[in-house]
Formats: C-alpha cells, structure tokens, sequence
C-alpha cells in the first residue's frame, strides 16, 4: 500500500479531482452533486470571524514566566508560591483603533495581554503599555472608542473626532500625553513596557489583602519611532512588529520582561492624594516603590496564526485565588465586558480552545451549545449537587469578606477633577528633545482638526495643555499658530 495521503473531503472520503469542477461536456455547465466544490467555495465563505472591536490587530506568542522574588508575603497565588517556579504562559500584542489589516507602527497604544496557565486556574492580566487610559469609567468607553474609530460619513479617521472628544474629557490628558510622546510609536513589541494599569488586590495565606499594580518591563530596553520614522515605517512595512517577534524568537532571541508590583495597603489607600483607583492617575514610584517579581520570558511561536493568536481570548474576569479585582471603575466594568465579546467573536465554547483552555482542572457543569468539541464531560452527572460525582466547592476559593466604604447608592463621578498634576509631572521630566518630540507630534495631530467646530477644539485643548504645564502650552499653541497673551498664564 502505498504510503503517501490522499486528499480527502472534510468527511474524509477521497478526492479525485481537487481543480477540476465536474461539468457537463467539456465546456458545459457545472454539477450540483460535485459536492466537494461546494464544500470548498462555503468553507472559504466562512473562514473570517468577527476581528476584535478593539485589538483587532495584533501578534502572539507563548512563553514561560519565573519567579525571582518572594510575594507570599502579599498573595497566595500559586504561581508566586516559590522562587524558581515557571509557569507556560500566552501573550498577545496589539494595537488599539485600527482594523485588522492597519499598520503595526500607528500612534496608538499598544496592548500587552498575558494569559497565565497556573494550575489554580488561567490568570489573565490583559494590560497596555501605558500605566493610565484615557478614561475612567466604563460607561465612557464606546464613546471613546467610536471617535478613535471611522466618521460614520466620511468613513476616514478623524482628528476632529478624536480632539473635540479628549478636549471635553479632560482626565484624557495624561494618557494623550504619553501617547503624543514617542511612546505612541514603540519601535517593536519587544521594546516596550507593558501594565496592568488598574489598582488590582492580592490576598495572603493569612487573608490579608493589599492592592497592587502590575509592571512589566522590557528586559531589551525601551525604544521607539520618532513621528518620521513611524509614518516611514508604516509605509515601508505595516506588519514590521509581527515581522520582529515572529524573527527573534526563530532566533531564539527571546524577548523578556521583568515582572514587577507597587503595594499599597487598605490603609494608605484610605489616605492617597487621589482615588487611588483611578486609572487615570499612576502611584508615585517614590512612595510605591517597584518591587521585583519574576521573569517573562516569550520563547514559542504558535505554529497557526488563527488557531492561537485570532482565537486567543484574554478577560480581566479570569483572576485565580491570591489575586483580587479593587473597585476601579474602568476594571468592573471589564469584568463583564470581555467574556461577552468572546462569546459572540468566537462562540459560546471559546474557552475550550487550546489557546483558552485551562490545561490543569476544568470542573463545571456548563454544557452544550455551538461547536463543543472537547466531549461536553461525556457521561458524568450535568447537574449540581449530585449524588454521583465528587465535584466541590472549594471555600478557600471564596476570598474573603471586606467593607465597602459607603452604602450609599448612586451615579458619582468621582468628583475629582485634578487632571493636570500628573500630566504636568510627568512633562517636566521629560528630556528636551522629548519635549520637543513631543510638542511636534501633538501639533501635527491637533493640525487635523477641521470644520466649523475647529477654533473651539483647539482653544479647549490647549486650555488643559496649559493647565498641565505653561511650557507645554505655549509650545502646542506656538505651532498652531495660536498667539496667546502671557499675561493671561499664571504658571
Ligand atoms: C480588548 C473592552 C479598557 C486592554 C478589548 C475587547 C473589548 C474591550 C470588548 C475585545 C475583546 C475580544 O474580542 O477578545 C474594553 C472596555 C474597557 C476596556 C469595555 C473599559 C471599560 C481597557 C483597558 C486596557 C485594555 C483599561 C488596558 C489597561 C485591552 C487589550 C485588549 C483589549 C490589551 C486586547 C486583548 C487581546 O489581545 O486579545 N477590550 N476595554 N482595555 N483591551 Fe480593552
């Protein structure tokens, strides 16, 4: 017998014309019952799944991460549980507003979500890499993101949309800060930060909780585009970043990035200058000191693109025992978000993917529906409690009890409008060919703005470029054209 495969239909029964469609006569019309090019033509038909709404275009790759440091004191989190212990883990990279097919080096910031597979369940920390977002309640965030998307007339992006919209959303600005540094344009994944960004919760061995925030530094140090080089680059290459990580890693020039967590406790949170749940706002490095992790280390290119990086599923939801969510506005409103839009981008079975799945324990009684491939837990009892099985709860697994701060219920925003502090702060350090930078890439951006609304959107911008530092101000207002009075500043 011979040894080699033959091409077969999906059924696995043999095919022997792959080209040819079967007609009548040699040039005559086609046959219904050449089943196998209809099989072909619907099959193609149906090869796309929605792309992500945000993130749609985006770069993966497997990995392990090692502890370096003892955190037990902080959280019982298995996979902090002992120096040395490596867990497998997934990452994908992306940027945010464009389409699946849009440039790696647009100015947008990037995503950098890990999918940790520890043995008490998939961890993941689904973080950009900025500390801040733009925004800080969920409610705003498809607002947001439509004017970061296509003018419904025009069908272009629009400068108009995007400032009108951060000019009237002030707590934007240190986030648009940083994006309108030459961080916006990260020369590859692999030279970038990333972060959790929320305030998130570890819980100890003793019950006692802190909140945290994840770093994760690049261990290649950071580089990125000037606003030339990105617009060259995008021209030259818009899969240049998926190039790079695909290329190092076949290199075996593993990409790496120390993990790192600020603490702080229940009782300075009590006390911190600002919600310190907000992710508009960063915890001073000073006062909350980087505190050394472990090491991620991305070693493993998926062999299929769409079968692990398309169908990856990250979900802020998916914490394990040790880790908590905090009461940031923007995370609990994730906590539902990203589940939801798996279910209907992939289907109601995405987690049993191997990308998705937990390869450790997997114990519920969840069953049925769209394209359950993995047994659907075969014979064993569909119900719980049962007589039959020796599934339970696990009551560690419930956390523990704690106080909110108020029982008063009602739409509060916050009342906190200090928008301008960090964002100054963080202008100040910058060097002064970052300044320059980045004055030259926020006047090239607000030069879009057009329409009758112009003069109104640029004068309320530059208002909070003002109010964050006069410096920056004049600079932004001085390449528009703009004359201001000084005056009028008060520094
Ligand atoms: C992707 C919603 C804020 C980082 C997504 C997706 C949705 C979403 C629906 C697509 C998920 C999918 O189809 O797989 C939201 C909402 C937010 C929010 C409602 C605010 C309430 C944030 C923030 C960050 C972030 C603050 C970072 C700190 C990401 C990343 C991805 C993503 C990295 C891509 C994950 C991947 O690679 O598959 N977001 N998002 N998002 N989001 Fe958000």
């Amino acid at each position: 017998m011979s040894s080699k495969k033959t091409l077969t239909t999906q059924a696995g029964t043999p095919v022997n014309n792959y080209e040819d469609s079967q007609s009548v006569g040699e040039r005559g019309p086609l046959l219904l019952q050449d089943y196998f090019l209809q099989e072909k033509l619907a099959h193609f038909n149906r090869e796309r799944i929605p792309e992500r709404v945000v993130h749609a275009k985006g770069s993966g790759a497997y990995g392990t991460f090692t502890v370096t440091h003892d955190i037990t004191k902080y959280t019982r989190a298995k996979i902090f549980s002992e120096i040395g212990k490596q867990t497998k883990m997934f990452t994908r990279f992306s940027t945010v507003g464009g389409e699946k097919g849009s440039a790696d080096a647009e100015r947008d910031p990037r995503g950098f979500a890990l999918k940790f597979y520890t043995e008490a369940g998939n961890w993941d920390l689904v973080g950009n890499n900025t500390p801040v977002f733009f925004i800080k309640d969920a409610k705003k965030f498809p607002d947001f993101i439509h004017t970061q998307k296509r003018d419904p007339y025009t069908n272009c992006k629009s400068a108009t949309m995007v400032w009108d919209y951060w000019s009237l959303n002030p707590e934007s600005l240190h986030q648009v800060l940083i994006l309108m540094s030459d961080r916006g344009t990260p020369k590859t994944f692999r030279h970038m930060n990333g972060y959790g960004s929320h305030a998130f919760s570890m819980i100890n061995a003793d019950n006692e909780r802190v909140y945290v925030k994840f770093h994760y530094k690049t261990m290649q140090g950071i580089e990125n585009f000037t606003d030339a080089e990105a617009t060259e680059m995008r021209g030259i290459d818009p899969d240049h970043a998926q190039r790079d990580l695909v290329k190092s890693i076949d290199e075996k020039n593993f990409p790496k990035y120390a993990l790192k967590i600020q603490v702080m406790t229940l009782e300075e949170a009590k006390t911190f200058k600002w919600n310190p749940f907000d992710v508009t706002k960063v915890w001073s490095h000073n006062d909350y000191p980087l505190q050394d992790v472990g090491v991620i280390e991305l070693n493993e290119n998926p062999d299929n693109y769409f079968a692990h990086v398309e169908q990856s599923a990250f979900a802020p939801s998916n914490l394990v025992d040790g880790i908590g969510f905090s009461p940031d506005k923007m995370l609990q409103g994730r906590i539902l978000s990203y589940a939801d839009a798996h279910r209907y981008r992939i289907g109601v079975n995405f987690d049993a993917l191997p990308v998705n799945k937990c390869p450790f324990m997997v114990n519920n009684y969840h069953r049925d529906g769209a394209m359950r491939s993995d047994g659907n837990g075969g014979s064993a009892p569909n119900y719980f409690p049962n007589s039959f099985d020796d599934i339970e709860v696990d009551d560690q697994a419930k956390g523990i009890n704690y106080a909110l701060e108020s029982n008063l219920v009602g739409y509060f925003d916050g009342n906190e409008n200090d928008h301008y502090t960090q964002p100054g702060d963080l202008f100040r350090i910058f060097t002064p060919e970052q300044k320059a930078n980045t004055i030259s890439n926020i006047v090239g951006a607000m030069s879009g703005i057009e329409g009758d609304k112009k003069d109104e959107i640029i004068n309320r911008q530059l208002c909070h470029w003002f109010r964050a530092n006069v410096e920056l101000g004049m600079g932004v207002a001085k390449g528009l054209g703009v004359t201001i009075d000084p005056s009028l500043l008060r520094q």
